[in-house]
């Protein structure tokens, strides 16, 4: 199965934590099989003083999209409260979830992405390739070129 409907996926557990920051679980969206886009949960990053200062995605599938591009996990921090490492610590909060669901997954960057690179490499992620992004990708419009790809065992 590259997709699952998102009536096979896992429950999360109740509670996704580590140092200052909490995952709260917002939505689990639903696929777009005919653009390879899998379901996914998206979990809404809280800080200690209960700010949400982003977000974190975990895909399950495994489309040419999300493979080459958009890989299993992807976070973003909102401007105002970067400079924390919020990211590392909101995918050592989202690991154990992973690790329920597979062995391991892909992790991608743009190659000039500095401070993903270095989020997804102090996670100890193991770099595997850099690849082309397809034409027909939506991250190939967003101006992206190449990826980074890592392979994370949570
Ligand atoms: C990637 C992102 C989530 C990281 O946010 P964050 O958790 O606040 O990360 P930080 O700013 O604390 O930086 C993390 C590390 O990168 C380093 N870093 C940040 N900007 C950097 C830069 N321009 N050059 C080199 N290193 C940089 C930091 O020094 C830090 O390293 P350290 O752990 O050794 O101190 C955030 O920059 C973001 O949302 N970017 C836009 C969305 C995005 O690119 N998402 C990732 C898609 S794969």
């Amino acid at each position: 199965m590259t997709a699952p409907l998102t009536d096979d996926l896992p429950t999360p557990p109740e509670t996704l934590s580590l140092g200052e920051v909490t995952l709260r679980l917002a939505r689990v969206v639903s696929g777009e099989p005919s653009r390879g886009f899998v379901p996914y949960f998206h979990f809404r990053i809280i800080a200690a003083d209960g700010s949400d200062v982003g977000h974190i995605n975990f895909r399950v599938g495994d489309t040419e999209h999300v493979r080459v591009c958009a890989g299993h996990v992807g976070f973003e921090i909102a401007e105002s409260f970067r400079g924390h490492g919020y990211a590392l610590q909101a995918c050592r909060a989202i690991a154990p979830f992973v690790r329920s669901v597979c062995e391991a997954v892909t992790i991608t960057c743009d190659p000039d992405n500095l401070a993903s690179r270095r989020t997804i490499e102090r996670l100890d992620a193991q770099f595997v390739d850099e690849v082309a992004v397809p034409a027909h990708d939506p991250h190939y419009q967003r101006g992206s070129r190449t990826k980074r790809r890592y392979r994370w065992t949570p």
